[in-house]
């Protein structure tokens, strides 16, 4: 029996999932590796006006993994994070300006934790105008690579870092702002993660700060340009939000970002983030 109705959104990225409610959702056992599958072969699920509530949220997550506990304390209920930039519904909503350029999240732990399998985030309030959430495909900007580029692309490691990311919306930080970034570790990481799939991807985005053994601006340069490659509009899908929809995507497979938006918007989405269990290698 099909479990879930699937219809994919774009060629390469995304697809809309219907037939489902929150009780099926976090009641089904057999639930949680149909999402999964869906997830690993289109990097992005919508599920339209599913008005998930946060504890329901929380409930079909563990289906899906081990919930990450460390951003608790935030929102009532545990193992969901607000992601909003009114600082009265999140103490550290300034980092959350960091959303607006592409990443993938957990390219920089605090320890040696793997990046995030899943990222799921429900709309409570949507922005008037802008805060679409999109979404591009590392996979399939590998898979783009000449044969020559996959060779010397391949060999290449970068180091990310908290710092990077910041640096990038607050270019003009005080010593004590750098210091706290600084507090977090930089990580190296393969430019193309091959996974235990056996499928490659990019690890690019804000946290990529340069390429080891490269001039600096070269690197940097070079960095940008396949970020720039990999997002481009033809290969982007931008989820336009309604309050109640749910959408998780696959930081194995999936760049993203946050379309701008009035920084005094009352946009809020309720995130639940499930632990990823492969290493970037
Ligand atoms: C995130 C994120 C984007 C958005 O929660 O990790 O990048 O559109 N959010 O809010
Ligand atoms: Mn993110």
């Amino acid at each position: 029996m099909t479990l879930l109705t699937i219809n994919k959104l774009t060629d390469s990225v995304g697809a809309e999932v219907t037939g489902v409610d929150p009780d099926r959702l976090a009641g089904d056992d057999s639930l949680g590796e149909a999402v999964l599958d869906a997830l690993e072969d289109n990097g992005v699920l919508v599920f339209p006006g599913l008005g998930l509530q946060p504890e329901v949220q929380v409930e079909f997550c563990r289906r899906l993994g081990e919930i990450d506990h460390s951003s608790d304390g935030h929102h009532p209920v545990p193992g969901i994070y607000p992601v909003t930039l009114d600082k009265s519904k999140n103490s550290s909503a300034a980092y959350l300006r960091a959303t607006f350029d592409w990443h993938i999240d957990g390219c920089t732990p605090l320890n040696d934790e793997c990046p995030q399998k899943a990222t799921v985030l429900s709309a409570k309030q949507v922005a008037s105008r802008g805060g679409e959430t999109e979404f591009a495909n590392s996979y399939a900007a590998y898979e783009a690579f000449s044969d020559e580029e996959k060779d010397r692309f391949g060999a290449l490691r970068v180091v990310h870092s908290l710092e990077a990311s910041q640096r990038r919306i607050t270019p003009d930080p005080s010593p004590e702002q750098v210091a706290k970034w600084r507090s977090r570790p930089t990580h190296e990481h393969p430019l193309v993660w091959t996974h235990r799939s056996g499928r490659r991807s990019l690890v690019l985005g804000a946290s990529a700060d340069h390429v080891v053994g490269m001039d600096l601006d070269e690197g940097r340069a070079l960095l940008a340009g396949l970020l720039e490659r990999a997002t481009q509009p033809g290969l982007v899908y931008s989820h336009r939000w309604s309050v109640g929809d749910t959408v998780i995507w696959d930081n194995n497979g999936v760049l993203h970002r946050a379309a701008p938006y009035d920084p005094d918007s009352p946009r809020e989405m309720l995130r639940t983030t499930v632990l990823g269990d492969e290493p970037i290698q």
